[in-house]
């Protein structure tokens, strides 16, 4: 994380971009469906970077625990990465199978650490694949494992009412590492944008010309997160279970996007679907604040595992409007409440 971008910049473009070969499939083969509702509220947890060596117990009491508190049982529920860390495929079924306990469809999305595991990251991927495609998961997953698109989880679930498409939920991977010109967090490749741009022209095509809105979630915020805090605007549509606020709106790290800007977001203005975005990896960074017509919001940690604040764990919901805005409510608790 020491070299800069500076540096970055005077290197072409191409030399940075992933050229991974795969095959090209139609955009709509990345496209699930799920029955909008009004107030369609997604629950997002992060972070859980669940492990064999963990009180896996104590963490599922702990997460059950803000799930059983939330105002009303979610229309769906969203990982946003960092599920495990040094984890064997027993550990990662068994948190599929709580997700799974919930009866409410859910995803997942990965971190820079779900690689630091007893199995690998493609293995994941084929499981939850499998977990979509069985009639008796609540798993709604697709990435494509031998296309052209970088990354192990980039699909979307269009929310229809009637056969409209009232919103698309956009689920994108934001890698792992990168060892290249600098070494640090991986960055969202060429490819990447280019698929994000296909998905949102094409579903604009089948709403007959109009931009479908869509909230985005993935797991490493997009570099512009320095913009979003020192020039972004406090959203003002979130609340929280605690009166005093004190672990509100707060920028406890630096953040820790990464040192390369491959212009995803500019892309993402210029196209005008997506006004949210729901991303974790900064454990103690907690705000949500409007950049350019664009919400960037930080999703709550969901364990104590790795490092934590303890008045910032537990999750968050996010309700899908019928203007298309959210309302997010932060729900805060501790282990001790649970013990
Ligand atoms: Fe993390």
């Amino acid at each position: 994380m020491k070299k800069t971008i500076k540096f970055l910049s005077l290197v072409p473009v191409l030399l940075l971009s992933s050229c991974k070969s795969g095959v090209k499939y139609d955009i709509s083969k990345y496209i699930l469906e799920l029955e909008w509702k009004e107030d369609f509220t997604i629950y997002q947890l992060t972070d859980t970077h669940l492990g064999d060596k963990d009180d896996l117990p104590t963490h599922y009491k702990f997460m059950d625990y803000t799930y059983d508190h939330l105002d009303k049982k979610p229309d769906m529920i969203v990982v946003t990465g960092d599920l495990f860390t040094f984890a064997s495929r027993s550990t990662a079924k068994g948190f599929f199978s709580w997700l799974d306990s919930k009866e409410v469809p859910w995803t997942v999305t990965f971190g820079n650490h779900d690689e630091q595991c007893f199995f690998s990251v493609d293995w994941l991927t084929g499981y939850l694949n499998e977990l979509s495609n069985s009639d008796k998961s609540h798993c709604v997953f697709k990435d494509l494992q031998d296309d052209d698109v970088h990354g192990n989880a980039n699909f979307a679930i269009n929310l229809k009412d009637g056969s409209t498409i009232k919103e698309q939920i956009i689920v994108m991977d934001t890698n792992r590492y990168y060892f290249g010109k600098y070494f640090g967090y991986d960055y969202i490749k060429q490819n990447q944008i280019d698929w994000y741009e296909r998905l949102v022209n094409y579903t604009k095509e089948q709403n007959g010309g109009t931009v479908v809105p869509s909230k985005l979630f993935y797991h490493i915020p997009l570099p512009e997160i320095n913009d979003a805090w020192e020039k972004g605007s406090k959203y003002e549509r979130i609340e929280s279970n605690l009166t005093d606020k004190v672990n509100f709106q707060q920028k406890r790290e630096k953040t820790c996007p990464p040192d390369y800007n491959s212009g995803f977001f500019k892309k993402i203005t210029e196209l005008g679907s997506t006004n949210a975005m729901f991303f974790g990896h900064d454990h103690i960074n907690n705000f949500a604040n409007e950049y350019e017509g664009v919400l960037f919001s930080y999703g709550v940690k969901a364990t104590d595992r790795v490092y934590f604040d303890s008045d910032m764990l537990g999750g968050q919901t996010i309700t899908i409007k019928n203007d298309h805005k959210v309302d997010i409510k932060q729900y805060f608790y501790s282990y001790e409440e649970v013990k």
